[in-house]
């Protein structure tokens, strides 16, 4: 099963089990995990579901596509090396991903 560590801006974490297919953002949303909101439920035009990738864990992820790159601009948090949009994440199976929320996100 995947399993998705959301780790909040004061550095407290859970761990969440998601479903293969799932997206970060909707199982955060699913779970009641503060801090990724999902205003526009995926569709690429609300920013509200940035999040800061686990470094080493980046280049395991697809690519970001123009439309993920171009949103990021417009997050309420700035944008670091290692941020992504987490409805564009799907979760496949064996994914084991730590994504943290930027304190702005609440
Ligand atoms: S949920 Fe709106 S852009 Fe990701």
């Amino acid at each position: 099963m995947p399993k998705v560590t959301y780790t909040d801006h004061t550095g407290e974490s859970r761990v969440v089990e998601g479903t293969t297919g799932d997206s970060v953002m909707e199982t955060a949303v699913r779970n009641g995990v503060p801090g990724i909101v999902g205003e526009c439920g995926g569709s690429l035009s609300c920013a509200t579901c940035h999040v800061y990738v686990d470094e080493a864990q980046l280049d395991s992820l697809p690519e970001m596509d123009e439309m993920e790159d171009e949103m990021l601009y417009g997050t309420t948090e700035d944008r670091r090396d290692n941020s992504r949009l987490s409805c564009q994440i799907k979760l496949a199976e064996g994914t084991d991903l730590h994504v943290t929320t930027p304190a702005t996100q609440t």
